[in-house]
Parts: C-alpha cells; structure tokens; sequence
C-alpha cells in the first residue's frame, strides 16, 4: 500500500500520497492540498519545498554527498574532464570515447561568436562588473538565434542551441576578461581542447605563442567539474522558473547568471577573497577578532555555511588540498592562503560555527586558486558560471522534456485590506 501523510484541519482529516526518491528522500505530495482544504504551505525561502523531481543531481547535506546522475563528485574530479561531465549532464551517461570526440567536435565548431555580438563590450563603461556583461551577452544570443525562441523546438533544434550556448560561452567569458584589461580579444583556435581554449583566450596574447600550462588545465578542469551542477539552488531555480514560461534558453541562463552574481551565492567567491585582503590589510591579520566580529553579527564570513551542507561542502574539502598542491606546483607563496587556514581553524572550533553547522563552502577556497592562475577577483563568479552553465542547461532541458507547469507560487498576503480610494486633494 502507498504511503500517505495525514493532516488534520478544522478538525478535518486529509490523506495526501508521500512520493520516495531512489535515494530514499521522501516528500509530500500537497498538489491538491489548496483544492481540498483552500490551505497553501508557507515556507519562505523554500527551506522545506521540493519544488520538483529531478534525476541529475544528488546531494545529501547531512551526509556531504554530492553526486551527478549516480557518480561521486570525487571520482568526477580526479578522473574525468570537464567535457564529459557536461555530456554526463546533459545526456544522461558517460560518453564513450567516440560520444566525447563527436561531442568534443561539436563544441569546437560552434565556438566563434557573431562579430556584432563583439561590438556590445563596447557600450560597457570601463570598470563594468564581468557579471554584469555575462547576462548581457548571453540573453543578446536569442537575437542572433531567433529560432531559439520558438518553444516548440526538435530535438536537433534544441540540441542545436544548446551546443552554441555550451560552445560560445568560455569565448565570451574570456573576452569580459580582455575587454576589461584594454586587450584585442583572442578569437578561439580548434587545435585546442574546450577547457585550453579558454586559457588560451584568456591569458594568450596576439603578440606570441601560447602553450596552456598542464597544471592549470587540470586546476581548471577540475574547478569546472565541481561547480558543475548543484540541484534545486538559487540559480538553477531561477533557470528552471523562467524556464517553465517557455523563456527561451539564453533568457533563462542570463536569469540564472543574474540570481548567481548575488553574494550570498556565487557572488560570495569574489567576496572571500576582499575579505581575506581586508583581514590582511585592515584588520592586520586579527583573525581572532574577525571571528568575535562575525559572532556578534557585524560582519558575514563569506564562504561559511550552505543552505543544505550542514556537515561538510565536499566540493570544498577537494578544493582545500587541490589549492595547496596548484600553489606549490605554480610556485605561488600567497599569504592569504595562511590567513584562509587560520580562519578556518579558528571558526571550526568555536562554539557559535559548530552548533550553527557553518563549514567552509565552494567558495572558501577557489578564489585563492583562481588568483593564483591570474584571474582578476572581478572574474571569479564568471568562472562559477562557466562551470555551472552545463547544470542549468540541463535542468532546464529535463524541466522542458517533462513539459513541468509554469512556476507560479502562492503568498500570504499581509497588505491593508480594501479601503476607500481617497481623492488626491483630500490625502493628508
Ligand atoms: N558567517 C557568520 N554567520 C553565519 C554565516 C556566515 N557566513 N552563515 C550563516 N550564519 C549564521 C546566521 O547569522 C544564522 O545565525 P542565527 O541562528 O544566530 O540567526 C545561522 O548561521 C543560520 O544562517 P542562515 O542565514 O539561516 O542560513 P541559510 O541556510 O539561510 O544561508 C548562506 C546559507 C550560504 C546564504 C549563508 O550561510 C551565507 O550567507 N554565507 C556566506 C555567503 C557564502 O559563502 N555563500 C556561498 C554559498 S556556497 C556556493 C553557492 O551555492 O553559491
């Protein structure tokens, strides 16, 4: 017999069906709980709501489980490239040998943007946050594919637009960052590899040759990955919500771009690094008293805590060895690093951060990484997109094969109730 949950109600007693993930996380079908009882559940913030059923990502906060279609995010960092996961995400399964060729080929021919679509970084005042830039490129993309906005795509069609995005995306990221130092953008070159092209693009310069440091494409590869897809956050809400109007795919990623360049979300690993400056230089290294400040609420330690990490990130735990072994390899002596450990130790330890469950996140440690690759802090939630691009594409295309209802949630109002509409010369 099915599982029910039973609510009682002015008395009244509702059956509604439980519904079991294959990990065994359970929910409560209240689908028809506004029909029957004229009730709607109140969860601000979304703390407790699945807002739908997804077969991509799997995360356990309590146990630091992150998994993409079944793989641990461990083995996915030490043993595959970037370009796999994102087929893994996108299609469902590992590709073999010859998938990832004709995938890997693919991307590289599509990897050029429209040179009108080069012209708008010229509008941007100098200084423009890359953010900023990112959401605007990308949403310009639907006027150079207009055939993405018709909804009712094929297959090909829609594969199509997903592989340009997928393609054009690194290109576009590293000519924010070249924009933003004055420099002649770097068109992409197919001898190179996804993650090497956009290396290339990036810290390659027209004046000389450009071979991608290994450690860097492994460090990169591996950043990617991690930040590859995250289930229902912030982010990928926004996606899959402005998805469900039937926005096309560049409006709904440029949203998703918008809802991650926020602080408390991908914005937060720009924010890490200034803090860390900041404890150096105006704080004189107190780290001590950064932590008596953050207790008492005046300050937020940014790359502390996660909505549903209440243990530990693992996407962090990777990231603290990987950016020890990227410095050493680089050569890089950055003394920020020490001031990032120390602050750790000293939160993991006190009283307030234990009972709270605030562990360091994903962002705690990747600022430090991409510094030491020479990536501007501006840059650093550009690269979280570029990482998170394949997650929300495919969460919106599995939300769009499911034909999912337009998101539209209810609210409690609070405002004045109806009253009489007072003439302007009469309003005191
Ligand atoms: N520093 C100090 N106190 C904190 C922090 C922090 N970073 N994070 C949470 N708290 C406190 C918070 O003040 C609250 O205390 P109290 O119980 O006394 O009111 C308690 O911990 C619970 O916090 P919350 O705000 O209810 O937790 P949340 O799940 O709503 O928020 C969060 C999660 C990530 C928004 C928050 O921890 C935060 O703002 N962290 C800093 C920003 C950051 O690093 N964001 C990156 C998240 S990981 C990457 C990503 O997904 O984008």
């Amino acid at each position: 017999m099915s599982e029910k949950a039973t609510l009682n109600l002015d008395g009244k007693p509702y059956e509604f069906p439980v519904i079991t993930g294959t990990e065994n996380e359970k929910g409560i079908d209240i689908g028809k709980l506004r029909a029957q009882t004229g009730y709607v559940t109140f969860d601000e913030g979304y703390k407790n709501t699945g807002a739908t059923s997804s077969g991509i990502t799997f995360l356990n906060g309590e146990k630091g489980i992150l998994r993409y279609r079944g793989y641990a995010i461990e083995d996915l960092a030490e043993k595959s490239s970037f370009t796999e996961v994102m087929y893994l995400l996108l299609y469902g399964e590992l590709p073999t040998a010859e998938e990832l060729r004709k995938f890997e080929n693919q991307l590289t021919q599509h990897t050029l943007v429209h040179e009108d679509l080069v012209k708008v970084f010229e509008v941007f005042p100098t200084g423009s946050h890359p953010m900023g830039q990112l959401m605007t490129q990308l949403s310009a993309l639907s006027s150079f594919y207009p055939e993405s906005l018709n909804p009712q795509k094929s297959p090909d069609q829609l594969n199509l637009t997903i592989i340009r995005l997928l393609a054009k995306m690194p290109t576009i990221c590293a000519m924010i960052q070249k924009k933003g130092k004055g420099h002649p953008v770097l068109y992409p070159q197919n001898r190179f590899d996804y993650v090497s092209n956009f290396l290339y693009m990036t810290f390659g310069n027209v004046t000389e040759e450009y071979t991608p440091d290994p450690v860097i494409v492994d460090a990169m590869n591996k950043l990617l990955i991690l930040h590859a897809d995250h289930e229902q956050n912030c982010s990928t809400s926004t996606v899959r919500i402005v998805g469900s109007s039937h926005a096309n795919l560049y409006a709904s990623i440029a949203a998703g771009v918008a809802a991650l360049w926020g602080p408390r979300h991908g914005g937060a690993n720009q924010e890490v690094l200034e803090m860390l400056e900041h404890i150096r230089d105006i704080d004189k290294g107190d780290v001590k008293k950064v932590v008596a400040e953050a207790k008492d609420k005046k300050r937020l330690l940014f790359g502390f805590g996660h909505r549903v990490y209440k243990n530990f990130d693992p996407r962090a735990k990777i990231l603290k060895v990987a950016c020890d072994n990227v410095l050493a390899k680089l050569g890089v002596n950055d003394p920020l690093l020490a001031i990032a450990k120390e602050l750790e130790a000293a939160a993991l330890e006190d009283p307030y951060f234990i009972e709270r469950k605030l562990y360091p996140n994903v962002d705690f440690y990747s600022g430090l990484i991409y510094k030491a690759m020479g990536f501007p802090t501006p840059m650093f939630t550009v690269l979280f997109a570029l990482g998170r691009l394949p997650g929300w594409v495919s969460q919106w295309k599995e939300l769009r094969g499911k034909n999912e209802d337009i998101g539209r949630p209810r609210q409690i109002y609070t405002g004045p109730t109806l009253r009489p509409f007072v003439a302007i010369k009469e309003r005191k």
